[in-house]
């Protein structure tokens, strides 16, 4: 058994299965937000029982064959990040069919696809302001996700500022998060550095970026240790994005 490799939850015995599910519901914490044009935040998107659900599924998703490993640089340092990719492996800075393991690595799973457009649909299908709903969004309305990155940090890892582009499809990238709070440095498209917005990403919210903030720089500056609801069982944060890989996965 390898659960203390798979994110130290306590809780362990994930049996994979399911990703479906996210709510609408979220508290006492507003319902969305649009923290850049193109970018939304639906906070508590996922309720308790869907991030149990994403949780399970990543649990099984790091085991090997093609499972959770670390990241290394083209400049020789390792990212503080580990990784898994679903559909297409993920390398800096491009895609390919083999895991680090030289393994194929895992399906991208429907589920998390239509978890993904129901996600893309909520973000844009009301028009936020200034944009024409999901037709003024590229390639928001024919959404058809085929990869996945999930990155887990421990306590103390971090992400550069950086910017989504080894796609070949400008599609939106949807951000799911599990367990401990960050602070999501949300950038302009230029460059690296200010204007930026500071945004504090929780265990269950949802980040849209598409349009206009699909190449915005964006990084995860710290994460915030112990924040995470221990119902949960995880340690540390977990993200999961999703995008359109542009790649022909789908014929
Ligand atoms: C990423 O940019 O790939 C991950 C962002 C995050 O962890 O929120
Ligand atoms: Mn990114």
């Amino acid at each position: 058994m390898i659960q203390g490799e798979l994110f130290d939850g306590a809780s362990g015995g994930a049996s994979g299965g399911a990703v479906s599910g996210g709510s609408s519901g979220g508290g006492e914490r507003p319902a969305r937000s649009e923290p850049a044009p193109g970018a939304v935040l639906l906070p508590g998107w996922l309720d308790l029982d869907a991030q149990r659900r994403l949780l399970a599924a990543c649990r099984e998703w790091a085991r090997p064959p093609a499972g959770l490993h670390e990241v290394r640089m083209p400049t020789g340092g390792m990212m503080s990040v580990r990784m898994v990719s679903l559909g297409l492996h993920w390398y800096p800075y491009g895609y390919r069919p083999l895991a680090e393991d030289g393994t194929p690595v895992k399906p991208f799973p429907p589920e998390l696809g239509a978890l993904a457009r129901r996600a893309v649909a909520e973000a844009y299908g009301d028009g936020p302001a200034g944009l024409d709903g999901l037709d003024g969004i590229a390639g928001a309305a024919s959404y058809e996700p085929d990869v996945a990155i999930v990155n887990h940090y421990a306590h103390g890892a971090k992400m550069g500022l950086h910017q989504d582009r080894d796609e070949r499809a400008d599609a939106p990238v949807v951000s799911f998060s599990l367990g401990d709070a960050c602070v999501f440095r949300l950038g302009n498209t230029e460059t690296r550095t200010r204007p930026w917005t500071d945004l504090e990403l929780r265990g269950g919210d949802v980040l849209v970026f598409g349009g206009p903030a699909r190449y915005a720089y964006h990084g995860v500056v710290r994460t915030l240790a112990g924040t995470a609801d221990e119902a949960l069982g995880l340690v540390g944060r977990l993200n999961v994005t999703v995008r359109e890989s542009g790649f022909g996965l789908r014929g």
